[in-house]
């Protein structure tokens, strides 16, 4: 399946410059969606994989699907305001914009085996900043996994040591 055919490119969104990749085209269509996460978790089979931890909310979209598909826990990495219980948070840089994520204390377990997984790397900055999250509360990188990678902006030079792993790039 030639999965780029399934992402709907648009100019000058958010604004101008930006050609903003729209997974919605992919996730609407069943066969599309099922097939793109069957293959990130192909992907990502060498790796030994206990929870996978997510950034809001495009990064549920992937998240979510690949730890049931895997059979291990999914936990969210939020924007800042969002969880209920004690948090940690950390302050980050967006390709248009910044924001604050945060997860809960007790989201992982010291050791734990933790795959990052987002729609889009572009900077690196979200997952970048994901990482220092888990690594925060003790969690163990193993990999990061995107449906998307944006070669171009070689986000994946501040995942230094880190197996990335992407479904479709744009370069
Ligand atoms: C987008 C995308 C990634 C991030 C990639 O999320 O889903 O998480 O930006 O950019 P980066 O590599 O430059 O950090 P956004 O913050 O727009 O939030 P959303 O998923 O809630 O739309």
């Amino acid at each position: 399946m030639n999965f780029k055919d399934y992402i709907r490119v648009i100019p000058d969104f958010p604004q101008p410059g930006i050609r903003f990749k729209d997974i919605t085209t992919l996730l609407k269509d069943g066969a599309a969606y099922r097939a793109a996460i069957d293959e990130m978790k192909r992907l990502v089979a060498h790796h030994e994989i206990e929870l996978i931890a997510g950034p809001e909310a495009r990064g549920f979209v992937v998240g979510a699907p690949l730890s049931y598909a895997l059979g291990v826990g999914f936990v969210p990495i939020r924007k800042s305001g969002k969880l209920p219980g004690e948090t940690i948070e950390a302050d980050y840089a967006l390709e248009y914009g910044k924001d604050k994520l945060s997860m809960h204390k007790d989201a992982i377990r010291p050791g734990q085996k933790v795959l990052i997984a987002d729609d889009l790397l572009a900077t690196g900055g979200t997952i970048e900043t994901s990482i220092n999250l888990v690594r925060q509360l003790g969690g163990q990188i193993v990999g990061a996994a995107f449906l998307i990678e944006l070669t171009y902006l070689e986000g994946r030079r501040k995942l230094d040591g880190i197996d990335v792993v992407s479904l479709i790039q744009y370069s």
